[in-house]
């Protein structure tokens, strides 16, 4: 059985418990000889900014890049809110990002049949719900330069971002999207706006121009990002897989993330591009922050790490029997009635994150046995 190297990455407040939940499901997965990790923990946020001043240490970036895959916990906390701008918790993350190019965000957004009733709409439009939303990470309008804040001869401000896309950074992350969609529905969603936005019109061009050139066998929908947003309220489950850029991506995906019930659900994977030896640069991390109202209670709900360690399985390992495996655990988990606080029903019995992690674990075993 081959050995993979993992680097795991905590983090600050509920971030540690859920990588302890991590750590649970990577024992029960060496246990049935589907996968064997070599973990290797480091710093990243305000535990580095204690220990060494800044929220990523060169050392620590050196191991990421090294590492044949991340995995994160969450970042941040009110104890670092006075810290100054350029060495904030988030910078950490931020810096991880971008040094490694990880330009494709992937965040899924899927219902589970025992939490339809936990969404935000009616059990019928979300049940069996099951969307990956493909972000492009490093571009765009939080990236784009001039940014800047400038004070006008009147003593008033002006305040510019930048919106800019080349055609390469388009490409890319198209092809990320129909990549997944070959595997999946055969279906992409493009979502822009190109009736006001010159991005838009470029963002719109390159997709079409790389799905005739090389995806025509994929289904191709442009969508414009607000419609996008209303439809995925109203009828989500048209959607499988949805492309967009920086900006309209962070805010459609948590339109996505509500969707499914709670913020302490939904995995994510972050990707670089394939390199000569065919491999790539990639961090996990769940969605949710680091959410300091419930640190060090055992009360945060371990799934959207756990699913993001199903996601590196997945995509940096090739494992899928693996993923399948982890990603069955915690459906039969969810269907045999366990429930952390978050997403806990009337009558229904809390568990703790340990406890949910070890459900997690034991249905692994029960399922590869
Ligand atoms: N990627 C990251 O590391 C990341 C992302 C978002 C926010 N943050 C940071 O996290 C800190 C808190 O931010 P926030 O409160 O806006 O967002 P948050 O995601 O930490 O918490 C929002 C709410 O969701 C709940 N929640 C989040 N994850 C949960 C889980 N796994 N189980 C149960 N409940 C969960 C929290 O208790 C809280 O009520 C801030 O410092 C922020 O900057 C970090």
């Amino acid at each position: 059985m081959a050995t993979y190297k993992l680097l795991l990455l905590p983090g600050d407040g509920i971030g540690p418990e859920v990588m302890a939940g991590v750590q649970t499901v990577l024992a029960a997965l060496a246990e049935t000889g589907l996968a064997h990790f070599e973990t290797e923990a480091d710093l990243v946020g305000g535990c580095a900014i204690d220990a060494h001043g800044k929220p990523l240490s060169d050392a620590t970036l050196a191991k990421a890049d090294a590492a044949d895959a991340i995995l994160l916990g969450a970042v941040g906390g009110p104890k670092w809110n006075g810290v100054a701008y350029e060495i904030r918790p988030e910078a950490g993350l931020l810096r991880l990002r971008k040094d490694l190019g990880l330009f494709a965000n992937l965040r899924p957004a899927i219902c589970y049949p025992a939490l339809a009733d936990a969404s935000a709409l009616k059990r019928e439009l979300v049940e069996g719900l099951d969307i990956m939303i493909v972000r492009e990470l490093t571009g765009g309008v939080y990236f784009g330069e001039p940014k800047e804040i400038t004070t006008l001869p009147d003593g008033s401000k002006r305040a510019v971002d930048t919106q800019v896309y080349t055609t390469a950074e388009i490409e890319r992350i198209a092809h990320v999207a129909f990549d997944l969609a070959a595997k999946r529905s055969g279906r992409v969603a493009s979502a822009e706006k190109h009736n006001v936005m010159k991005s838009g019109v470029l963002w719109k061009e390159v997709v079409t121009e790389v799905h005739a050139r090389h995806h025509a066998g994929i289904e191709l929908e442009h969508v414009l990002a607000d419609n996008c947003a209303m439809q995925l309220v109203r009828r989500p489950k048209q959607f499988d897989v949805l492309v967009t850029d920086n900006l309209f991506g962070d805010v459609l995906s948590d339109v996505a993330a509500m969707l499914t019930g709670s913020l302490g659900m939904l995995p994510s994977a972050s990707l670089g591009a394939v390199d000569a030896r065919g491999t790539r640069k990639a961090l996990y991390e769940p969605v949710h922050g680091s959410a300091p109202d419930i640190a060090g209670q055992d009360k945060a709900n371990p799934i959207a790490m756990i699913g993001s360690l199903a996601m590196c399985l997945r995509y940096s390992f090739g494992l899928g029997e693996a993923a399948d495996l982890v990603d069955g655990a915690i459906t039969a988990a969810l269907a045999g009635g366990a429930r952390t606080a978050d997403i806990a029903g009337e009558g229904s019995k809390v568990l703790g994150t340990r406890a949910m992690a070890e459900t997690i674990a034991a249905e692994l075993r029960t399922r590869a046995a």
